[in-house]
């Protein structure tokens, strides 16, 4: 990964996994915001046990760090199960998914992440587990080969991924359940922090707590790695008591905007605005201008910007709106093309 999107990156590295852990929130009560999806999930979690029945398959989707592995975790302490977690890409043949099928114990969760990379092979195998609680086990090949079939104990499924759109539609269809997350709100996110703060033993104030979280793009991941930052910034200034001042100092320092927006973003606005007057711009000519790869600029930068409405899609190339210029404090040239007001199309083209 880039160093420029380390801190604002919404994905998490290995390390990083080690101090989540211990900030998941261990059931539904615990679990910030979503509301919807933690009430619906909740019902389908209370009527199996009134019915003594394993839970119906769930899907969750959504952007990185708001929540599905943690989510996942809550439904297997909530039902008294015991967990499996494996992912996607670990299972690249029908075979690896069966030894996982078969080990697995009545009533047990299985959490599958990244879902949408799985192979095709083992997800048609997935679709009959999933109906049937079976799975017919290939032994040989060609002409010889035969299927025995295998019973497999009723298990709930968990699946998560990023790009629900990618799901093919008898697997989407699979699932009794699907909550889609959304990102958070600021004062969501104070909460997320609060309670962060407290099982980290930090005293912080209201102001600060409200920095941290305007800065976090609506995740919670963000949040908790911006904390950890401003926490070590307290210790090194021997600040017991994190204020506002601390929090934007050390956050300053980190190179996190007051929108959240790091270097690379300010980079790509910049550029955007001052060697190209605003676009359009094919986006391979703004990464060279900021001298990074397309890909990054593409996956790192611009989902946040383009969310944030700073910056726009046309047919044409990229844009930055009215707000980028204000965001950068530049003034606007007249003949600029910016969406809203130019009459430029946005090219409604979602991520997702
Ligand atoms: N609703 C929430 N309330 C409190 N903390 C949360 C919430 N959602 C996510 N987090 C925290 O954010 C981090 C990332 O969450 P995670 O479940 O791993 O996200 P995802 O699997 O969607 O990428 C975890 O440390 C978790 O504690
Ligand atoms: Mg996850």
């Amino acid at each position: 990964m880039s160093e420029t999107g380390a801190l604002t990156d919404s994905g998490s590295e290995p390390e990083e996994r080690v101090l989540e852990a211990a900030l998941r929130p261990k059931n539904l009560d615990d679990f910030v915001g979503q509301a919807r999806v933690r009430q619906q999930l909740s019902l389908v979690l209370e009527a199996s046990k009134i019915r003594e029945r394993t839970a119906d398959h769930v899907l969750l989707s959504g952007p990185p760090g708001l929540g599905k592995t943690t989510l996942s975790m809550i439904i297997a302490a909530e039902m008294n199960a015991p967990l499996r977690i494996s992912s996607g890409p670990a299972i690249q043949h029908a075979g690896d998914l069966a030894a996982i099928l078969s080990s697995l114990s009545e009533g047990e969760v299985l959490f599958l992440d990244e879902i949408h990379r799985m192979s095709r092979p083992a997800e048609e195998m997935l679709y009959m587990a999933m109906e049937d609680f079976r799975v017919d086990i290939i032994v040989g090949k060609g002409a010889g080969a035969t299927a025995i079939p295998l019973e497999i104990p009723p298990f709930t499924l968990v699946g998560a991924t990023t790009r629900a759109g990618l799901l093919p539609g008898p697997l989407r269809d699979r699932f009794g359940f699907t909550g889609h997350l959304e990102f958070y709100s600021v004062a969501e996110l104070e909460l997320v922090l609060r309670r962060s703060a407290m099982m980290l033993s930090l005293s912080v104030n209201s102001a600060a707590f409200s920095q941290i979280a305007s800065r976090s793009r609506g995740t919670p991941r963000i949040a908790n790695r911006l904390l950890r930052r401003v926490r070590d910034w307290a210790l090194v200034n021997r600040q017991e008591t994190i204020d506002e001042r601390a929090a934007c100092a050390a956050l300053d320092m980190y190179e996190v905007d007051e929108r959240g927006l790091d270097r690379l973003d300010r980079a790509v606005l910049f550029a955007l605005c001052s060697k190209f007057g605003g676009g359009p711009v094919g986006l391979s000519t703004l990464a060279i201008a900021v001298g990074e790869e397309t890909e990054t600029v593409e996956t790192v930068a611009e989902p946040f910007l383009v969310r944030e409405g700073l910056l726009g899609r046309t047919p044409r190339g990229r844009i930055a709106t009215a707000a980028a210029w204000a965001h950068l404090g530049l003034s606007m040239p007249a003949d600029a093309i910016f969406a809203g007001q130019g009459g430029i199309e946005l090219d409604s083209e979602s991520d997702d």
